[in-house]
């Protein structure tokens, strides 16, 4: 049995302030049931990762914490950017890589998104692997195609052992801050088609342990239907994860 993971992706969102009340308003919901039957995360802005482990820690919640972003070499003349090192010793144990608008906004590639989930993978850290197709590529017809591709192209020289702890979250752009969110059946059938491409590089027994995430306007009204397939192990939320109340709604879906 996979265990459930509600992830808020919060991307540019929230002070040092901000991120302080909303850390502290979803410690204030949290039950022991969170961490027990589900694996929920934070992923906040680089500036927020500190401030909001000191609260999770200070109130012994149980909520992982994960960054949204890393560059792969350890340190160096890189100005702007953000090592593994640097993220792990805050305490985050997750890393989203390849979120689609790092691929569109910055010229993300998929040997990039590789670069940086074998980063993670070699300092102890979890990548939540963002894939998932434009409108356009669904118009086409070729969504399981062009998906699958990401996949294979992002675990590129992973052996399974290393891709087990990796998280995939499948999010079509079409849907995400969009409030058009994908069907439960199309959002399964897309689920099927990654966990049956780890199998045909992992084997099943690996792909059937790995977690499949769905994203794009999850929210606490849609989420029963989306939980409720069986290759989608989660969510991956943005907009719904600004707001206290309703992450909290959506984590207990997951329980
Ligand atoms: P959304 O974003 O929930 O606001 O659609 C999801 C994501 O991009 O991770």
């Amino acid at each position: 049995m996979r265990k459930p993971m509600m992830a808020g992706n919060w991307k540019m969102n929230n002070t040092v302030a901000e991120a302080v009340v909303l850390t502290q308003e979803l410690s204030n919901r949290y039950t022991d049931a969170w961490a027990d039957r589900a694996d929920v995360v934070i992923c906040p802005p680089f500036v927020d990762l500190k401030p909001a482990k000191t609260v999770l820690e200070f109130d012994k919640t149980r909520i992982a914490i994960g960054a949204q972003d890393v560059y792969w070499e350890p340190k160096g003349a890189f100005t702007g950017e953000i090592s593994v090192p640097m993220i792990k010793e805050i305490g985050c144990t997750y890393c989203i890589v390849g979120h689609s608008e790092r691929r569109e906004l910055f010229g993300e590639t998929n040997e990039d998104v590789n670069r940086k989930a074998k980063a993670l993978i070699a300092g102890g850290l979890a990548p939540i692997v963002c894939v998932g197709e434009s409108l356009a590529v669904r118009d086409e017809g070729t969504t399981n195609e062009y998906v699958c591709a990401q996949v294979r192209a992002a675990f590129a020289g992973i052996d399974a052992t290393d891709a087990k702890v990796c998280v995939v979250a499948y999010e079509p752009i079409w849907a995400i801050g969009t409030g058009r969110t994908a069907t439960p059946e199309q959002a399964e059938a897309v689920c099927a088609a990654i966990r049956a491409t780890l199998a045909e590089l992992y084997g099943a027994d690996v792909s059937e342990a790995m977690r499949v995430l769905y994203g794009g306007s999850m929210n606490p009204g849609n989420v029963e239907g989306l939980m409720a397939q069986p290759n989608i192990d989660g969510g991956l939320v943005g907009g719904a994860s600004l707001d206290a109340t309703s992450f909290a709604e959506l984590v207990k879906a997951c329980l």
